[in-house]
């Protein structure tokens, strides 16, 4: 008994002093509650504590706790540190504020260390800091499902796969289908996620997404997302995104015309494709069908729904049928489009060409064709020629020789661009010759050169002759034929004058020149301008007109003084020049020439003056160029 009760009382003596050693302790420890370390890096532990003025601690010791074990790691006494413990021993320090260092931390060190001061009377004063640990997971790796997934399928398809490795503490997988998580629900997603320890104690996450699919996820996007903490903070990675190949029916069916324009003309390319929204596409059966009294359907080659029509032709018109059998729904399903081919056709003119007629008679031709549409009716004198009429007939009463021609006559079909044809007939109007002529007094000087011009119209062609042999130069074009006579006058000539005769099948025609030896005073020969004395020396060719005439004039009078003097003196020079300017040593003989034109008042745009004929050349300035207008 007596020993019981010492025991007992020893017993008692020492809870007294454990008690009255913590509960009167002065000192005071300060910890955080926990630190964060990233797996293998140095873990830092601060250890703060007071202590009643002017005294000093006596030691200090740090423990980790295991299984509610303490197991002393560290200890100061005296300024003396000892590392008592083998696990770790060489990675542990203290710094100068107390604060506990580990090195390359392990998964082991997550756990509770302890730091406790001794102050010797002053008491032991304790407090503790959690070590966690932390280790980023591998960023995830999604894996789909390749084979492709029915709409249909009646268990909940697998849609893809995620794992994340080597993560601590374990990380955890979230799914997302077009940035929106995915939870698990009873009917339409599960998601099966399982965690490994792996042998290095890290965590790998593993989930596996199954969820029901609509033909709208065929553009639907998935991917997931590993959350993990790393140093207080919550983290993720996220996946790439993945898409999926979906399986469902055909439920519309099109069929379409392509073409170069809304309106098909006959030799377009035509492209007829029929598409189903199905997936994969369907088998697709095109045919046309046939018209006429019993319809029957006749099945095209067409290569995938496309049929192309390379040249497409008006018997190519009617309606086209795309047909397709579903597998999944076993359904037909079938569309059908009405293809209208334009064209134009058979196009003539009558009466047809080329066609005769007389002067004074009505053309009346008839433009005709066949077309899938109204047609215009356009008629041009030459294809490029103004319009002279719309409508299928042309009439044209009272024909002349300017009538003759090509007639063209353009159809388009109304409404479609670029369906247009053209054809043309010729129209040959027969007439007698007819010179146009207006002038027939031709002013000359006795032995110079004229040059007469002689200009018939007729239909056929007709034949120009002059009434007297002279160096002729023809010129035809079309049904005008210009004729040229350069002859020398002689006072023969002045007297007969020159007639020039148009002939052809249908009669003659005939125009007399008369010859009229030109007289010394000045006649105005145009206008009135020229009447007057040319006092400067005017550049217009009216001037220069009345120059040549004056040299003339001079000529003939020096010629006549020339006769006389040479009677009288036996040598003599006389000057004549008229502006002061012009020297009568010239040359002249060559100066004799005059061209005159007989034109036609119903071609102004030939009308012009007249000009020198021959192409002898002349010292160039005053002489080059001369003319006498004989029109008034
Ligand atoms: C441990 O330290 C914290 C922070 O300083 C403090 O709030 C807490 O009271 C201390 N615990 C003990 C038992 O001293
Ligand atoms: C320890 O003391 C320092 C300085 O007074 C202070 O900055 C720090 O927050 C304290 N640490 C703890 C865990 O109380
Ligand atoms: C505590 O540590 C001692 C030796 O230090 C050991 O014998 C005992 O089994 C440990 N207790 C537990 C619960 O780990
Ligand atoms: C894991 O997911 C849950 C929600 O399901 C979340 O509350 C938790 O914070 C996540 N864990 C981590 C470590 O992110
Ligand atoms: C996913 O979608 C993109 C564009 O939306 C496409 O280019 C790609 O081929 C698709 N991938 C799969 C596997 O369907
Ligand atoms: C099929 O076509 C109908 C009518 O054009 C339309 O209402 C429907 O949304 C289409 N279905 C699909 C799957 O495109
Ligand atoms: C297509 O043609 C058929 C006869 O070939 C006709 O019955 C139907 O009305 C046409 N459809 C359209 C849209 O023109
Ligand atoms: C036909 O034309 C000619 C010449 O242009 C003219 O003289 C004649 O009067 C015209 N006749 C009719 C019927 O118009
Ligand atoms: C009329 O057309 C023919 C052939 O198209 C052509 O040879 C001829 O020169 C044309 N005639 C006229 C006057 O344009
Ligand atoms: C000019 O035409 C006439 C008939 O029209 C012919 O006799 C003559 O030889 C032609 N002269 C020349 C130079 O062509
Ligand atoms: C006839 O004379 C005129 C005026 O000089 C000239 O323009 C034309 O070229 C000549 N014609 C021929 C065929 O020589
Ligand atoms: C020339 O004649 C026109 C009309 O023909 C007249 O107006 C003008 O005054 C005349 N000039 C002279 C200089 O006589």
């Amino acid at each position: 008994m007596a020993l019981s009760g010492a025991a007992g009382s020893l017993l008692g003596w020492g809870l007294l002093f454990w008690g009255a050693t913590v509960g009167a302790s002065k000192v005071e420890v300060s910890m955080l509650e926990t630190v964060e370390v990233e797996l293998g890096q140095t873990a830092r532990i601060p250890c703060n504590f007071s202590i009643p003025a002017e005294s000093n601690y006596a030691y200090i010791n740090w423990f980790y706790i295991h299984k509610n074990n303490r197991t002393k790691i560290y200890y100061m006494v005296r300024d003396q540190a000892f590392e008592p413990d083998r696990e770790y021993k060489g990675r542990v320090a203290m710094e100068n504020d107390f604060t506990f260092t580990i090195s390359r931390v392990t998964l082991q060190d997550a756990r509770t260390f302890v730091c406790q001061v001794g102050a010797g009377s002053l008491g032991v004063g304790e407090n503790r800091t959690k070590l966690h640990i932390y280790k980023t997971p591998e960023p995830p790796e999604i894996q789909v499902n390749d084979a492709g997934i029915p709409v249909t399928s009646k268990e909940i398809p697998k849609i893809a796969e995620c794992i994340s490795k080597n993560g601590f503490p374990a990380p955890n997988i979230t799914w997302y289908k077009n940035g929106s998580p995915l939870w698990q629900d009873d009917t339409q997603v599960s998601i099966l996620s399982t965690l490994t320890k792996e042998s290095s104690g890290l965590y790998t996450v593993r989930s596996i997404l199954f969820a029901h699919v609509s033909r709208e996820d065929r553009q639907s996007r998935f991917h997931c997302e590993v959350s993990y903490r790393l140093l207080g903070a919550d983290q993720t990675a996220t996946s790439e995104k993945v898409n999926l190949t979906v399986f469902y029916s055909t439920e519309n069916l099109t069929l379409v015309i392509h073409s170069p324009q809304p309106q098909v003309r006959e030799g377009d390319e035509v492209t007829l494709r029929c598409e189903g929204d199905g997936n994969p596409p369907p088998e697709y059966n095109l045919l046309k069908v046939q018209e006429g009294a019993q319809p029957e359907e006749k099945d095209l080659t067409a290569s995938n729904g496309v049929l192309i029509l390379r040249k497409v032709k008006k018997e190519d018109s009617g309606r086209y049928l795309c047909r397709t059998f579903d597998l999944d729904s076993m359904m037909n399903l079938e569309t059908g489009v009405n293809l209208s081919v334009n064209y134009l056709e058979g196009l003539k003119i009558t009466p047809e060409g080329p066609i005769q007629l007389q002067q004074g008679d009505v053309l009346a031709l008839t433009c005709d064709a066949r077309g899938s549409r109204p047609l215009e009716f356009r008629w041009k004198k030459e294809k490029k020629g103004k319009l002279l009429g719309t409508g299928k007939q042309l009439k044209l009463s009272n024909v002349t020789l300017e009538s003759s021609g090509n007639y063209s006559c353009e159809v388009a079909v109304t409404g479609v661009p670029g369906l247009s044809r053209s054809k043309q007939v010729y129209v040959a109007v027969h007439a007698k010759p007819q010179i146009s002529s207006k002038d027939s007094l031709v002013p000359v000087q006795p032995n110079e050169l004229v040059t007469l011009m002689c200009k018939a119209a007729a239909f056929p062609e007709p034949k120009i002759t002059w009434s007297i042999n002279g160096k002729v130069q023809n010129h035809t074009d079309r049904h005008r034929v210009i004729s040229n006579l350069t002859v020398q006058v002689t006072p023969d000539l002045l007297q007969s004058g020159v007639t020039c005769t148009a002939t052809n099948e249908l009669g003659n025609s005939s125009h007399q020149f008369t010859l009229k030896r030109r007289t010394t005073t000045m006649s105005p020969p145009i206008g009135n301008t020229t009447a007057e004395p040319i006092k400067k020396e005017q550049k217009t060719q009216e001037s220069k007109g009345v120059i040549i005439v004056a040299v003339i004039v001079c000529i003939l009078v020096i010629a006549v003084l020339g006769a006389v003097l040479y009677f009288l003196h036996k040598k003599g020079k006389i000057p004549c020049n008229r502006t002061g300017k012009q020297d009568i040593t010239r040359p002249d003989a060559r100066k004799d020439e005059i061209v005159v034109e007989v034109k036609s008042d119903k071609l102004p745009e030939e009308a012009g003056l007249l000009q020198g004929a021959n192409g002898e050349k002349r010292p160039a300035g005053d002489q080059a160029e001369k003319y006498i207008d004989l029109r008034n």
